[in-house]
């Protein structure tokens, strides 16, 4: 190694790396509960990526309608084009209910009906009676929802005493010879030390890796560092092949145009003004599933249908809506089409095209935040100390295709149950006799290593190239072709990391080593998402493979698994999707056509 670092130690209860929604959501739990609670963050909390969540967060209220958490059940299966698992769908449709209520004790600034109840609007696949009708189930915010919800959570993981360590980024886990994760090595970017966090448990809830590819929604710290740091430590990634593009980024710019633009009564037309969505969804329209409407813009794009100079995007209409419902509703993104695409959406039509907006996949875990893997004949074999929640996790309730506004509520049901787990599990103030220093060696020798990197290929470029690849090689439509060659290139792009340069040798505020930590980060989730891409033989949800345009259940209905294992060797195995539900109340649905 170059250098000797000293590092500063802590010992808290529970270690929760990130403090988005899922994050913050745990860290209150646990605070509540009394165990001492560290909270890991590489940007102050408001700033995590959860205050971009527009459009609102699900559930069955029936406050404007008829509803049922067991159609909702339905939906969120049929969404994910059943690889999503029945048992964590169960778990986390029924616990929608009584998580908005405790949102909304906690102070969430829910918009509101004349009476007073939480104001719901339609969302794309939520539908009543098991497909026969809309469902109005998307709490909402106006189209701020994550915003009012971060601060919220905020507020009381402050008022519940939580510790925070802010602009503090997480390197590596800690992990003890016989595979126990019981802590996790970061490094305070504006003191310039590092901080070795004990911890009993430690929860990733470190967002998704949007920024792998060159047009997402995602945020500039999306870069799946919990991924990374969970690959490193020998955990698989489950289905990362299943990447969700949202229909409505502004065109140019990537920004979200939330989907509640379309449940307020958008929607989309072609080159030819027509309101092609009634071809390819005659039911659901402009309201399909998220992978339904994405492709079908793409189709009429690739078939010169598409709109502008170059006939490459879709105009999204709200201007009929008129400038009350605009500005009560969606004041937000009314603002983001103005700065973004200069467009008064109360008068015009705004250019959108499909971009890339989350992670179906992640670090598999079952219904309690735990991270479980594949060992020998046991699918579900449970990672002592480490948990995964948010976009982060797989759990999987997503499955193939997430429906809008299910995120939200991932985040919010999962955060809370990874934190009840942990009261389980853990002894308040037991004492932390763990060995990890092997691992811990390790990771400071990454760490030195890429501090002091110097080869010839800037992190920029070889991100640029990263970002290219997935955009071109695993896009809305992918083939035999393209996936081999997009495997070509990542595998050569890991390699390329060898040569990567790092100018800023020094400890605090160094952007150029952040950035290149989590480059890293995203080419291992990236590895992995396309080796899993070519390995899929079939159309599921957000993997829509030319070649093999039908689902095959036969052969398919199964999660995959990926372990990185450095270089360009990735394996690939698989696990049963659990097809059950928890319990009686709700009854299996069986896989069918899935048509809107
Ligand atoms: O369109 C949106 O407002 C996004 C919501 C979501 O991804 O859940």
């Amino acid at each position: 190694m170059n250098d000797q670092y000293e590092i500063i130690d802590h010992e808290h209860d529970v270690v929760v790396v990130g403090a988005g929604g899922a994050g913050l959501r745990a860290v209150r739990g646990l605070a509540d509960a009394g165990l001492k609670t560290a909270c890991v963050t590489k940007v102050f909390p408001t700033r995590s990526h959860t205050v971009a969540a527009q459009g609102g967060i699900a559930s069955a209220l029936g406050n404007m309608g008829e509803d049922d958490w067991r159609w909702h059940a339905y939906d969120t299966i049929k969404g994910g084009d059943w690889l999503g698992d029945q048992d964590a769908i169960e778990h986390l449709t029924k616990e929608a209910i009584p998580s908005i209520v405790e949102l909304e004790h906690d102070g969430v600034p829910f918009s509101r009906l004349e009476d007073g109840r939480i104001y719901q609007r339609p969302f794309g696949g939520m539908t009543t009676h098991y497909g026969q009708g809309q469902a109005e189930r998307t709490c909402a915010a106006a189209d701020r929802t994550g915003h009012a919800l971060l601060h919220t959570l905020y507020q009381q993981s402050l008022k519940a005493r939580a510790e925070f360590f802010v602009e503090y980024f997480a390197i590596d886990l800690l992990k003890t010879e016989d595979g126990q994760i019981r802590g996790v090595l970061a490094w305070d970017l504006q003191g310039g030390q590092l901080h070795r966090f004990r911890g009993h448990q430690v929860i990733l809830a470190t967002g998704g890796y949007g920024r792998a590819y060159f047009s997402c929604t995602s945020a500039h710290t999306c870069t799946g560092d919990g991924n990374g740091m969970a690959i490193r430590a020998g955990v698989p990634l489950q289905d990362p092949e299943f990447v969700q593009f949202h229909p409505t980024g502004i065109y140019g710019a990537g920004c979200l145009i939330t989907e509640g633009a379309r449940g307020e009564g958008g929607y989309l037309t072609n080159a030819d003004d027509e309101r092609f969505m009634e071809r390819y969804a005659p039911n659901a329209k402009d309201l399909a599933s998220r992978d339904v409407v994405s492709r079908a813009m793409t189709v009429e794009i690739n078939e010169g249908r598409g709109v502008g100079e170059k006939a490459d995007h879709i105009m999204l209409h709200l201007e009929h809506l008129g400038p009350e419902v605009l500005h009560e509703r969606l004041p937000g993104i009314t603002e983001t089409a103005e700065i973004f695409s200069g467009v008064d959406a109360t008068k015009e039509p705004i250019p959108v095209l499909p971009t890339v907006h989350y992670c179906m996949g992640g670090i598999p875990t079952n219904p309690f935040g735990e991270v479980v893997t594949k060992d020998g004949d046991d699918p579900d074999k449970i990672v002592p100390g480490l948990m995964a929640v948010g976009e982060a996790a797989c759990v999987s309730v997503h499955g193939a295709n997430r429906l809008g506004s299910n995120a939200l509520l991932d985040l919010v049901v999962f955060g809370r149950a990874a934190a009840q787990r942990c009261t389980e599990l853990v002894t308040p103030g037991a004492r932390h006799n763990y060995d990890t220093s092997a691992s811990e060696q390790k990771a400071l020798e990454r760490f030195d290593r890429l501090r002091f990197a110097d080869g010839s290929t800037p992190t920029a470029e070889l991100r640029d190239s990263l970002q290219n690849s997935m955009q071109t090689y695993a896009a809305v439509f992918r083939s035999t072709e393209r996936l081999a060659k997009g495997v070509e290139k990542i595998d050569a792009e890991l390699q390329s990391f060898n040569d990567v340069k790092v100018s800023d040798r020094s400890m605090t505020w160094n952007s150029d080593l952040v950035e290149t930590m989590e480059l890293e980060n995203l080419l291992e989730c990236a590895i992995c998402t396309m080796h899993a891409a070519n390995n899929r033989t079939e159309t599921r949800g957000a993997h829509a493979h030319e070649e093999y345009p039908d689902r095959d259940d036969e052969n398919w209905i199964k999660h995959t698994l990926t372990w990185y294992h450095g270089g360009t060797d990735v394996e690939i195995g698989y696990r049963p999707v659990h097809m059950n539900p928890m319990t009686d109340e709700m009854e299996h649905i069986p896989p069918k056509e899935r048509v809107y």
